[in-house]
């Protein structure tokens, strides 16, 4: 009961306060799976190593260029990079381009349709990626823990352990696929890249803002801390 509440506090919150990006529009509107799978894919590889602010702009004209995965693999590599120049770490252009030939050679341009084959097929995309791009482009039920998600998880469950470690880093990812809601994997887990974004931010989080400041350990443990103080003052 306790995940029910926190996932409709949560989603209610995004559908509230969440930003209208490009690639949130188009899954919601494009019913062509190839074609959502195909541009959530390259939403994605673009946000792995630049903000969103930037990416925007780069994600707007590459689906204007090459709209489906059939276009960016007729494209030649230094077109590409011409596109990418800006972006930074190059080699995240090249894998797309290498990914749309290889859809195109070798899977008869059909997109890989679920996290499994995202991962296995697709270069450049690891664990997060294709749980990203399975669970926002295609439904598929899966937590996706990035950056963001960590530091909300860790927070929201008290985890103090170094998240980097093996151990933490599978504890995570069974909390994300505990908490993701079967009903809306991909707006659970863009909800929660929102929070970490735009409230649970790495230095000094809004919690007043928080719409699961209810189901936080790490705020319950410092505000029971602080109550305790205030009662021997
Ligand atoms: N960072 C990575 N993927 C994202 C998404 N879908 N929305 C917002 N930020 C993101």
């Amino acid at each position: 009961a306790d995940v029910v509440l926190l996932r409709s506090r949560l989603l209610h919150w995004y559908h509230r306060e969440k930003r209208e990006l490009p690639w949130r529009t188009l899954a919601v509107t494009e019913s062509d799976l190839n074609i959502r799978t195909y541009a959530v894919w390259v939403s994605e590889i673009m946000l792995q190593q630049t903000q969103v602010a930037t990416v925007i702009d780069y994600y707007n004209k590459w689906m204007k260029r090459w709209p489906t995965v059939q276009d960016l693999a007729a494209a030649t590599l230094e077109e590409v990079n011409q596109m990418w120049a800006g972006l930074g770490y190059y080699s995240r252009g090249k894998r797309l381009h290498e990914g749309a030939q290889k859809v195109v050679s070798e899977l008869k341009g059909q997109m890989p349709h679920t996290v499994d084959s995202l991962l296995k097929q697709l270069p450049g995309v690891g664990r997060y990626t294709a749980a990203a791009v399975g669970s926002i482009a295609l439904g598929q039920v899966t937590g996706a823990v990035d950056g963001n998600v960590i530091r909300v998880l860790c927070r929201l469950r008290a985890i103090g352990a170094d998240s980097t470690s093996p151990a933490v880093t599978e504890a995570l990812w069974s909390q994300a696929n505990i908490l993701v809601d079967p009903e809306g994997p991909g707006d659970f887990n863009q909800a929660m890249m929102e929070l970490g974004a735009r409230v649970c931010t790495p230095k000094g989080p809004l919690c007043s803002q928080c719409p699961v400041q209810s189901h936080c350990h790490s705020f319950r443990k410092v505000h029971v801390k602080q109550e305790k103080t205030s009662r021997k003052l």
